[in-house]
């Protein structure tokens, strides 16, 4: 046990006499040496750690997208959906009116509007109208978040006979109106696009929008939008959501999936083109692996605009002609890779001389995007025509686009690959024990063949929960061995990034949210413990250790841009249950200033999780660390992740 312990724990004695026995003790017990060598390192690539975005436990759709309204045209359909109007519902009974859809829209892509024919009517004495009118209203998903004195811009399409008068307003979950604005127009027999901007006057976080009316006669809707002002640089994304990822500093970001490309049927799979251009145009699709529909507001220029944003290189996911049940065969492939080249093309395309250039700058975005990385399809290498159509993919791309990196399904890290590739997925769910067990997966992989892309890992099942500190500390311990080995690990991420509370498909996840709130799970804030390794130097480390637990550490040196001074960050990992005495040499650096800090992530409980209820009970805390030089004696606290922060 060191002095620096020592003195800390006479100062603190009157506090932790009850517990100072045991954890000396203990601490005897496990004695671990990590010996530092800081005349040798290796640059970590830029890359290595990013976001895996997919589309599912309503991520994009009801999440990060910050559009309101739930099936905004009427089209929703599958499996799971009751009515093609769902989650709309109706407001007043078949005495005042019947509604009913048809294919009457101005969009060729989504013909569905709603007609509503109202029976009832102002100026009638017999049949008028109930106090507040008849119509439809949409509850967004699960709710929808307005705030005081936050602006809404509300866009939807209108068609009637006869003369409209329609009352569009936010209305709480206790009926008050909390923004109104009416829509008249004296003749609107084709379709017109109407836009009102409504202020909230209060707060409610499960609100609805309100098309009402109390003029008899027919009138069509479709197409209805109730967007914020307030996103992220106006680009559409949730601030808050956005925000949280941002804070990761992820490298990258891959999209859009995961199983959501591939779609359990080709029919579901996901066609960029059908994801571009004005919203109201868009036909949305229904997503049949994660069962929810989606109007696609989240698209493919969307995608990279979000990549764009966060300072991350997109990473960009396509369905190679390959679903969960049904495949493209070989021979029939080109179209497929010509949609491909042409997704490519619109992300980096020059906007004067090529076609889909030109049109990503008609859509706002004249500057190339700076796509670098594409997957050839999702957890797909066994399927049958993988291979085929795979080696169409590789050689269209590599003939136009040889500055593009391209992603095998095939695990290689205990074989060679029979195609050609510059990195290939490698996808691990399991438990806590398993995933630290793999912090030494990639030390055996080939240094020749193509680079890993951990591109999606993480702790499930009873070790899991919903996120518990457990979770996290077995996935720590991978990333740990990511970190080691990445000369040949290239990109690792997380899987899932976020769940709405309210539709859980895929537990656990690093981020949750609803409406309005949100938290970060211990995996979440695990990530940010290395949010400075992209770029940084990986220092030669060598842990020696006596101690029961399972432990496991790394070091990085890195210069940092906000204040320009080198710093050292030493990981460690302790897996067991028991207090470990770690001492720790340094070599080989010319000067380590005397103050440091000392973040852990840890809890009382492996089990314990974050909650909307107590969203910080297990999150990184910092506090400063004194006597720090060349040899240190610190301790690890049973089951954490500690990160030791020294400026050099
Ligand atoms: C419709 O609502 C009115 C008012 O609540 C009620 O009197 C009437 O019976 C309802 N009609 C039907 C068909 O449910
Ligand atoms: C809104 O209310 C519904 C029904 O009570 C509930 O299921 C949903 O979780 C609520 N949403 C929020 C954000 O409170
Ligand atoms: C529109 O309807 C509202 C009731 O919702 C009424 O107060 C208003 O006078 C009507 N406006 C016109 C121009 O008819
Ligand atoms: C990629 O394209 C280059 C240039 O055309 C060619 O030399 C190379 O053989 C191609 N690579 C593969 C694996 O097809
Ligand atoms: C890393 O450190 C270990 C132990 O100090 C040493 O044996 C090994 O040679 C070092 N590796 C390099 C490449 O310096």
């Amino acid at each position: 046990m060191g002095s620096s312990c020592g003195a800390k724990l006479t100062i603190l004695l009157s506090l932790l006499l009850v517990s100072w026995i045991p954890y000396r003790s203990s601490a005897l017990d496990n004695d671990a040496s990590l010996f530092v060598d800081g005349s040798f390192g290796r640059k970590i690539p830029d890359t290595l750690f990013g976001i895996f975005f997919e589309e599912i436990n309503h991520a994009g759709a009801g999440g990060l997208w910050a559009e309101l309204v739930n099936n905004r045209g009427f089209e929703a359909g599958g499996p799971n959906t009751p009515s093609n109007i769902d989650p709309w519902i109706i407001l007043g009974n078949e005495t005042y009116l019947i509604v009913s859809t048809d294919r009457s829209s101005c969009f060729e892509r989504n013909k569905i509007a709603l007609k509503m024919d109202v029976l009832c009517d102002d100026g009638s004495t017999t049949n008028a109208c109930p106090d507040g009118g008849v119509g439809i209203s949409n509850p967004g998903f699960w709710g929808m978040n307005i705030e005081q004195g936050k602006t809404y811009k509300v866009v939807l399409f209108v068609r009637s006979a006869g003369p409209i008068n329609v009352s569009v307003s936010l209305t709480g979950s206790d009926a008050k109106t909390l923004a109104v604005s009416n829509i008249i127009a004296s003749d609107s027999s084709k379709w017109a696009k109407m836009e009102v901007l409504l202020e909230a006057k209060a707060t409610d976080h499960n609100s609805s929008l309100q098309l009402t009316t109390t003029r008899k006669g027919a009138i069509w809707f479709d197409q209805v939008s109730v967007m914020p002002l307030d996103t992220y640089k106006g680009h559409g994304f949730r601030k808050d959501l956005f925000s949280m990822v941002q804070d990761m500093k992820p490298a990258f970001i891959r999209f859009p999936g995961g199983c959501f490309v591939e779609g359990s049927w080709l029919r579901s799979a996901v066609r960029w083109k059908e994801t571009i251009g004005p919203w109201q145009e868009r036909p949305g699709h229904f997503g049949d692996v994660w069962n929810y529909w989606t109007d696609d507001g989240m698209g493919h220029l969307e995608f990279l605009q979000l990549a764009e944003d966060l300072g991350a290189l997109p990473v960009w996911v396509f369905n190679n002609g390959i679903s969960h049940n049904d495949e493209v065969s070989t021979p029939n492939i080109l179209p497929f890779v010509q949609e491909i080249l042409d997704g490519l093309e619109f992300a980096k395309g020059d906007a004067k001389s090529t076609k889909w250039g030109s049109i990503r700058a008609s859509l706002g975005h004249p500057e190339p995007f700076d796509l670098r990385y594409v997957a050839i399809g999702n957890e797909d290498c066994w399927k049958p025509n993988y291979l085929g159509n795979y080696l169409k993919f590789y050689a269209a791309i590599n003939q136009s686009y040889p500055d593009v990196k391209m992603i095998s399904n095939c695990d290689a890290t205990s074989k060679q690959l029979d195609h050609p590739a510059h990195l290939f997925d490698y996808h691990v769910y399991d438990n806590a024990n398993a995933l630290f067990s793999q912090s030494h997966k990639f030390d055996q992989v080939s240094r020749s063949g193509p680079k890993v892309f951990a591109s999606e890992y993480a702790v499930t099942g009873g070790d899991a929960g919903k996120g518990s500190l457990l979770a996290a500390l077995g996935e720590a311990a991978f990333v740990i061995g990511v970190e080691k080995n990445s000369d040949v690990v290239e990109m690792a991420s997380y899987a899932p990034l976020f769940v709405n509370t309210n539709d859980r498909t895929w537990t656990p996840d690093s981020i949750v949210f609803d409406s309005s709130r949100m938290y970060g799970t211990p995996s979440y804030w695990m990530q940010h413990f290395f949010r400075e390794s992209n770029g940084a130097t990986l220092l030669n480390s060598t842990l020696q250790t006596s101690s029961s637990n399972p432990i496991v550490a790394s070091a990085i040196s890195w210069k940092s841009s906000e204040d320009n001074k080198n710093y050292l960050r030493i990981k460690v990992v302790n897996f067991g249950s028991s207090t470990v005495a770690l001492k720790i040499s340094i070599s080989g650096l010319k000067s380590i200033e005397s103050l440091g800090t000392k973040t852990v992530l840890t809890s009382n409980n492996v089990w314990d999780e974050n909650s909307f209820d107590e969203p910080e009970k297990v999150v990184p805390f910092k506090t400063p660390l004194d006597n720090v030089g060349e040899n240190m004696n610190v301790v690890l606290t049973p089951h954490s992740l500690t990160a030791f922060d020294l400026s050099i």
